[in-house]
């Protein structure tokens, strides 16, 4: 058996990594590891809880004694546990940089003794490189991060490369795009949209909404990382987008359009301070390993908005029960009512 430590997966894309890896990988005994800040959700992992071959500890990767003998019993580490909502970030940055860069100095000094690691997966991002007006980032570009969250994983991005280049620990660094799919936290743009238009809210669209993401389907990111892990090269940085590149104000009508609900929901707010105006990536480097992109935009956001729908169990409880949701959505959201 393949030990495999998975930081943050009881989150949205560890959670779905580790069921994509434990339905697909009889071989890998996986051990997720999650401090369950707000955004962390044991029902994510609800399927596996009871598998021999997962278990979950409770623990903060920024503690050396809850993550390190973990690390050190590893073969493969896939480090998704962050911090990760920019508008959180604006409005305080403390734990970004205690978790995002402290705690993947954790895990990367652990890794430097794990005798059998083969692989140190760094779950980066494609908001490192900052905006990008015109072209597509490529991995040898310069990072120009705007945001605290981006700044965040940039130093853990070129920490975890330091770690590779000075002491030789196997890292193999990925920046995805957008995510979207089931179980993402309603703080995010899709699944906030969709669970608001469900009840009639208003969607808080910031600025001109003309604003591109570049989507890429969770599952598509679960299969990227799971041909990294095997055939990723250590000390090389791998992009991994959607192809999909949508403004909010689109992205905004087409989920509208799928719950038939109507535009007059679209509340134009003030901007986010330091909005990256567009993001997109160069995946030419991943390609030529044969991994394309499966789920198409409109395949994969119909399924998505279908998810919401039919698990409000999951959404309902964190808006409406979660006295820290709401004291964020009020945080954020109640001074914005002046328009654009
Ligand atoms: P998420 O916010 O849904 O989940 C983060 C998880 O990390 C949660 O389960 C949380 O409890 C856990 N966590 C937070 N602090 C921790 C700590 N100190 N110790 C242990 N666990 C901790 O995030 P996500 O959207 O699933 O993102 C996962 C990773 O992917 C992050 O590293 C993020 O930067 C990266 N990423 C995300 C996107 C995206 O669109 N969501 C895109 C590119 C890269
Ligand atoms: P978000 O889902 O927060 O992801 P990221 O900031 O990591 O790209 O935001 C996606 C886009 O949607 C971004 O341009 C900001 C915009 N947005 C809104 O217009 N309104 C909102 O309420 C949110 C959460 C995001």
């Amino acid at each position: 058996m393949v030990d495999v430590l998975v930081t943050g997966g009881a989150g949205f894309i560890g959670s779905n990594f580790v069921r994509w890896a434990h339905a697909t990988r009889p071989d890998w005994r996986i051990t997720t590891l999650d401090k369950l800040t707000y955004a962390g959700r044991l029902e994510n992992l609800a399927e596996v809880m009871a598998s021999p071959r997962h278990r979950f500890v409770r623990g903060d990767i920024a503690d050396p004694a809850a993550a390190g003998p973990l690390v050190r019993q590893s073969e493969i580490v896939v480090h998704f546990a962050a911090e990760t909502h920019v508008d959180r970030s604006i409005l305080s940055a403390g734990d970004f940089l205690r978790t995002d860069v402290i705690g993947t100095f954790v895990l990367l000094e652990a890794a430097r003794e794990a005798k059998a690691l083969r692989c140190f997966v760094q779950v980066s991002t494609d908001e490192v490189y900052g905006s990008v007006t015109t072209g597509q980032s490529r991995e040898t570009d310069e990072l120009r991060p705007r945001n605290p969250y981006a700044a965040s994983k940039a130093g853990a991005d070129r920490l975890a490369y330091s770690y590779w280049a000075t002491y030789g620990v196997p890292v193999v660094i990925t920046r995805a795009s957008n995510n979207y799919g089931p179980h993402q936290f309603p703080e995010k743009i899709i699944p906030l949209f969709v669970t608001n238009a469900l009840d009639g809210r208003p969607l808080p669209l910031y600025g001109d909404g003309q604003y591109v993401r570049d989507w890429l389907h969770v599952e598509d990111h679960c299969r990227a990382l799971d041909l990294l892990v095997t055939r990723g090269e250590p000390g090389e940085v791998y992009n991994i987008g959607g192809g999909n590149e949508v403004t909010n104000l689109d992205l905004t009508h087409r989920i509208l359009a799928l719950l038939d609900r109507p535009a007059s929901l679209i509340t134009k707010v003030a901007d986010r301070p330091g909005h990256d105006r567009r993001y997109a990536l160069d995946t030419s480097k991943l390609r030529a390993s044969g991994w394309r992109p499966e789920v198409s935009f409109d395949a994969g956001l119909a399924a998505t908005v279908a998810w919401y729908r039919a698990h409000e169990s999951w959404w309902r409880p964190i808006k409406e029960q979660d006295p820290g949701f709401r004291a964020y959505y009020d945080a954020q959201y109640g001074d914005r009512r002046s328009p654009a």
